[in-house]
């Protein structure tokens, strides 16, 4: 029976045309269970995205794991033939956690593992596969790519996709895993990486392998954006996200200076969004709080906020440019002279939960996290923590409620911020402006 292609969703689609590509370049379709036993992933914690991973017990008591990765599995479960090449596909769910909200996502993949006796010549194969499925993908994409020999590079750009091939000086993996090529392939419209892939020698020596390896995964549910109503964000107006506030008015007027005024946005009134057609810019007004989420989700290109939120949330971002402007710091403070038992588990009051955590891992101290909204400086009069994490600016709060600063955790400043994708598609114009803002920084 022939399947009629209206009956498949989008990501459907994309599956069945990415595996057909892959078996006629010679993989070998691999299938595998949604779970598997958990001290692979706490072996392995730093090859994942998340460190967390939901967990259960089955009935003979062994601890398993619904699979956060796909390439582990694979490589756990294949045999060490150094001599042969192996190479398989695979499309599977996968199940993290979203670093910004900490809920959990089934994610699909579909990609391609290679490994075992991998020379040059395959390590080129699956960059151009990788390129081959942006290809199938989309028609305006990019495949970013980072470590790459001069000689691997020149024959890449011979290559048909030359044109959408670009060298950057570093994509951030870690290096315990990945030792050479990395890529990550962007489409126009989908606002995060919808490719990634590298060669990971090194997780092939930490499990015991002695040959080499190289694969890719697609992001297919990213793809269902595809087929979406085209946002805002796709035209040729440049997006900016604004904190709401004396922040963002200074931020604004520091656009203006460099040639992206919006006379309207000085209006008194209760509108949000703003445009200047001639100058093909376009301003929102956000809680500050969420401008790194309109921007990591592509609503909005470009946003400023604060380094505290960066160091928090970890939103999938590139930071720009450092504006030198809301300046203030995350201190540890606590009750004025107060004696801290070092022995027993400090209580520490905070909004900023994931820096305190991890200011207090990286010093060996363990801690008891209180999690509050607002009016920090309370929780150690009141005996609810021994300590609090929290931003200061002039000192006035702490001073005010018989509080000091004891120990200095982040320096924090405004930061410019891009939707990654768009760094890709508006490149110029958004070059221009992180060139024309940093003009203004130093000559202030
Ligand atoms: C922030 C911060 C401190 C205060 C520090 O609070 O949490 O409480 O500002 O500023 P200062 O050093 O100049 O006194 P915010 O005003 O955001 O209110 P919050 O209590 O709701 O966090």
């Amino acid at each position: 029976m022939e399947i009629s292609e209206q009956v498949l969703q989008t990501s459907e689609k994309y599956i069945l045309q990415l595996r057909a590509l892959y078996v006629a370049n010679g993989y070998r379709p691999y299938r595998m269970s949604k779970f598997e036993e958990y001290d692979l992933y706490a072996k392995n914690k730093g090859f994942l995205v998340s460190d967390n991973v939901i967990t259960f017990t089955d009935t003979n008591g062994r601890l398993l794991a619904l699979k956060p990765d796909v390439t582990l599995s694979i490589i756990k479960n294949s045999q060490d033939l150094p001599q042969e090449l192996q190479k398989v596909c695979y499309s599977e769910n996968v199940y993290r956690e979203d670093k910004g909200t900490k809920a959990f996502k089934e994610i699909m993949q579909t990609g391609v593992e290679c490994f075992g006796k991998v020379e040059d010549e395959d390590v080129y194969q699956v960059i151009i596969l990788a390129a081959k499925s942006m290809q199938l993908l989309a028609a305006d994409w990019v495949l970013e790519l980072a470590n790459v020999d001069a000689v691997m590079w020149q024959r890449l750009a011979a290559s048909e996709f030359a044109g959408h091939l670009h060298l950057t000086p570093v994509i951030p993996v870690d290096a315990n895993y990945y030792n050479g090529t990395v890529f990550k392939g962007y489409i126009n419209g989908v606002p995060s990486a919808v490719l990634s892939g590298g060669q990971y020698d090194r997780l092939m020596e930490k499990m015991h392998r002695h040959s080499k390896a190289i694969g890719f995964a697609v992001y297919v549910d990213l793809l269902e954006r595809l087929e979406q109503v085209q946002t805002a964000v796709q035209d040729d107006f440049l997006n900016v996200a604004l904190p709401k506030g004396r922040l963002g008015e200074k931020v604004y007027a520091m656009f203006a200076k460099a040639g992206y005024e919006c006379p309207s946005i000085l209006e008194n009134n209760r509108k949000l969004f703003f445009e200047n057609e001639e100058k093909k810019i376009r301003y929102y007004w956000v809680k500050p709080n969420d401008v790194a989420k309109y921007v990591e989700r592509g609503a909005a290109d470009l946003g400023i906020t604060g380094l505290d939120i960066l160091a928090e949330y970890e939103p999938d971002v590139t930071e720009l440019l450092d504006l030198k402007i809301g300046i203030c710091r995350m201190m540890v403070a606590g009750i004025k002279g107060a004696k801290m038992n070092e022995t027993s588990t400090l209580r520490v009051a905070t909004k900023f939960t994931n820096i305190a955590t991890k200011y207090y891992r990286s010093k060996g101290r363990d801690i008891d996290i209180i999690k509050l909204h607002g009016s920090i400086e309370i929780a150690p009069l009141l005996g609810l923590s021994d300590v609090i994490v929290d931003i200061v600016e002039t000192g006035t709060t702490l001073k005010e409620n018989n509080l000091e600063e004891l120990e200095t955790v982040l320096p924090i400043s405004a930061r410019l911020i891009a939707n990654k994708s768009a760094c890709k598609f508006k490149q110029e114009k958004i070059d221009l402006v992180k060139k024309e803002l940093g003009n203004i920084l130093v000559n202030e």
